[in-house]
């Protein structure tokens, strides 16, 4: 499930990070260039670059996460399925 979802959000990453790379530099030149009927048209859309920005924190926040996740996913793993000491493994000689 983890593996699923980090693949999928790393493919969002990856291609929200293009409209993002766009739109900032966007929003740079129009308050720029100050066109004022320009400047009014992007009023609405102002907003589009600061979601698109945060949309990148939060899924960055998570790729940079995800090998501690994992690291302690596989710690957990490892810990529960280690065998109690003094019984015998399923497979050895003893257990035939
Ligand atoms: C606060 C914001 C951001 C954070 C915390 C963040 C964090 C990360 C992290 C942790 C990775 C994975 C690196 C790895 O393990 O290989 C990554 C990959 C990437 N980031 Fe960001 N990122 C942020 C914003 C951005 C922005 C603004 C862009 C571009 C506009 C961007 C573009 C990319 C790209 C292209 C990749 C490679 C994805 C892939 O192909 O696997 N990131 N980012």
């Amino acid at each position: 499930m983890i593996k699923f979802f980090s693949k999928w959000l790393r493919k969002f990453h990856r291609w929200i990070a293009v409209p993002t790379a766009l739109a900032i530099p966007l929003a740079f030149v129009i308050k720029l260039v100050g066109n004022p009927q320009i400047v009014e048209a992007w009023g609405k859309l102002e907003r589009i670059p600061s979601i698109l920005m945060l949309i990148m924190a939060i899924s960055g926040a998570y790729l940079f996460l995800l090998p501690y996740i994992i690291k302690g996913q596989r710690r957990r793993k490892a810990t529960s399925s280690q065998p109690a000491s003094d019984q015998p493994q399923r497979g050895t000689v003893a257990n035939r």
